[in-house]
Parts: structure tokens; C-alpha cells; sequence
């Protein structure tokens, strides 16, 4: 076996997503449903384990980690994780994906930290929709947490926005000129069908990159695509003229799996292989069992069963259980 951390198709897996907690104080419609069960807190990782597994595959080629959850900040002391993992020699990229609800408070600290790379999620510009989008977030909480972001120098900040028909979908051009205003780019997230929701039909609601990319070329003129990429799924395009990048996360238009590069751990320890499939190597039982040095070899045996690709399918049932908050979203 390689020394590298590569899969059967010959990709190189240089990221790591990892979901630090499966709570979150939103409960968007689209990731949660309404009544859901949260782990016990005793199965969660420790920040020892988790940097353990980080140091474990730095030397076989591990470049960036995203923390994400459910919502991270929700885990107590964040900002010891991001100084521990951020002084680990090796790594290019620390991430984090947020909500936005707590960052009013947590921006400086975690930037102080070494987070280098921010992602705020937000849907809407609107109070009470946004309240209904997420069942039950305050928008002043995440405006607050976008400003005290905003101005601090991080190399990449973005902002993210699910688009979904009738919710949101005329707040398209209102929320990459907001993201322009406060100098982040702006992404777009078609769903993906993970877990089963109760307020809507995923397949009436999509609204496809294509559709969002003619939105923004309507209202601003033709985009240019860009060769750069974040080392994530999304495809960049830019204004002519502005900063700003626009980006397209597109599991169902535009496949992205080819060039995958990721893989995730969940909050509970499991390595997915595949955001769109069951199989997972459970890594926290390695850790606990084996201890440290069996990570690697573990993690390498497992990578040869990493899938070609997701098949996700709107026009049939849920086939996976796992919402997005268990996934690392
Ligand atoms: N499909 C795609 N993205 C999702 N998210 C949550 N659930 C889904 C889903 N089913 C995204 C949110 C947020 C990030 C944490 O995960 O929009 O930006
Ligand atoms: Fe929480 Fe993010 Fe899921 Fe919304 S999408 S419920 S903010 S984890």
C-alpha cells in the first residue's frame, strides 16, 4: 500500500470535512425535520481524538479541514480546537461552515485561533422568512455574525444559500449583492436528498444551477467561468469587473464526483466515504481500540472502497436515513 491517501479511481484525498456536533439551533426545513433525535454527548469525539485522526493523515497528504456540524460553534471551547489544528504543521487550510447565529461573538476569537477560511450560511435577507426557513433562527443574530466577520481578513470568506421554488428563489440577486457589499463571494447549494423532511417535495422545489447562473446573468450580464477553484465542488464564475466570486455547488445538474477530493467524519467518528452513501469506516472505534498510529492504515484500506459517486435521485423515495446535520454539511 501507498504512503498516500489515495482511492481504487486514483483520486487524492487532500480534505477533510468534519462535523463537530449534530446540533444545531436552527432546524432548517430542508436539512431537519421537525422532531429529531441528537446523540448522546459521550458518543461524540473528543477534540483529542479528532486531532488525532487530523495528525494521523497530515503526512499522507491531508491539506485542509472544514469543521462544520450541525453548527459548530454550538461545541463549547471551539477556538482550542481551531489552535490546536491550526499549529499542526502540514495543513494549508482550516474551514469552518456556520450558521452565523453565535459569530457575532466567536468571529475574533477563532480568527485569532487561526481559522483561516469562512462559510456563513444564509438564505435569506428577509426576517420572517428566514424565521420560517429555519423554524426558528433570528436574521439580526446571522447579520450580526456576517458584520463581525466581515471585518476581519480571512483568505476566503463566503456566504451560502440553498435555493428552493416559491421560498426564495427571488432572492437570488439580493443575496450575492448583499455577500458583494460585505466582500465575501457567494455560492449557491442545489439539495441534496439526505434524510426524510416533511415540508416539502425535494423534486418540485429544486431549482437547478443552471436556472440560478441565467438569474444572475439576466440581472448582470454574461458571467465569466473561472479556472479557480476552493478545492471543494463548487464551480466558479465572476462579474466582470467585480471581486466577487460566484460559485455553483450542483450535485444533481452538473455531477462533481469525478474530481472528488473529500472525505467526511462525522460527529460520532464515522468516515464517509461518500456524501451520497452509507458506507463508513468507524474510525472512533479504530481510535479507541487501536489507538493513533492505526488510523492511517485504517483510513487507506478504507479509501479503496470509496464510491465512483453519489447516485442521488430525486424522482425516488429517500434512500438515505443520515440528514445533513449527522452528515457535516
Ligand atoms: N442539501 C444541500 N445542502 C444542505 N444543507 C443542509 N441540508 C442540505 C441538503 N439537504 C446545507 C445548508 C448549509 C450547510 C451547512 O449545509 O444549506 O449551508
Ligand atoms: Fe442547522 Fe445548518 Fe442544518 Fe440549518 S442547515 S438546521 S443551520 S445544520
Amino acid at each position: 500500500m501507498t504512503a498516500g491517501l489515495q482511492d481504487a479511481y486514483g483520486r487524492a484525498i487532500t480534505y477533510l470535512r468534519i462535523s463537530l456536533t449534530d446540533r444545531c439551533d436552527f432546524r432548517c426545513v430542508y436539512c431537519m425535520s421537525e422532531s429529531m433525535q441528537f446523540l448522546p454527548r459521550h458518543d461524540l469525539l473528543s477534540f483529542e481524538e479528532i486531532v488525532a485522526v487530523v495528525r494521523a493523515l497530515i503526512p499522507a497528504g491531508l491539506r485542509k479541514v472544514r469543521l462544520t456540524g450541525g453548527e459548530p460553534l454550538l461545541r463549547r471551547d471551539l477556538p482550542e480546537l481551531v489552535q490546536t489544528l491550526a499549529a499542526l504543521p502540514g495543513l494549508q487550510e482550516l474551514a469552518l461552515t456556520t450558521n452565523g447565529s453565535q459569530l457575532a461573538r466567536w468571529a475574533t476569537p477563532l480568527h485569532r485561533a487561526g481559522l483561516n477560511s469562512l462559510n456563513i450560511s444564509l438564505d435569506s435577507l428577509q426576517a420572517e422568512r428566514f424565521h420560517r426557513l429555519t423554524r426558528s433562527g433570528q436574521l439580526a443574530d446571522v447579520l450580526a455574525g456576517i458584520a463581525a466577520a466581515a471585518a476581519l481578513p480571512w483568505a476566503r470568506r463566503r456566504l451560502n444559500a440553498l435555493i428552493l421554488r416559491g421560498r426564495n428563489d427571488d432572492e437570488i440577486v439580493a443575496l450575492a449583492e448583499f455577500a458583494e457589499a460585505q466582500g465575501f463571494d457567494m455560492a449557491y447549494i442545489e439539495e441534496m436528498p439526505l434524510g426524510q423532511i416533511e415540508e416539502h417535495d425535494r423534486a418540485l422545489q429544486q431549482v437547478p444551477s443552471t436556472e440560478i447562473l441565467a438569474t444572475l446573468e439576466q440581472a448582470w450580464g454574461k458571467l465569466t467561468p473561472l479556472a479557480w477553484g476552493s478545492g471543494g465542488p463548487a464551480r466558479y464564475f465572476q462579474r466582470p469587473g467585480a471581486r466577487q466570486r460566484i460559485g455553483l455547488i450542483s450535485p444533481h445538474s452538473h455531477n462533481f464526483c469525478d474530481d472528488c477530493n473529500r472525505v467526511r467524519l462525522t460527529a460520532e467518528g464515522r468516515l464517509l466515504l461518500c456524501l451520497g452513501q452509507e458506507d463508513a469506516l468507524d474510525l472512533r472505534a479504530v481510535l479507541r481500540q487501536q489507538g493513533e498510529a492505526a488510523v492511517l492504515p485504517a483510513v487507506q484500506q478504507a479509501l479503496q472502497r470509496k464510491p465512483a459517486g453519489h447516485t442521488f435521485n430525486l424522482e425516488q423515495p429517500v434512500q438515505l436515513r443520515r440528514h445533513m446535520n449527522m452528515t457535516g454539511g
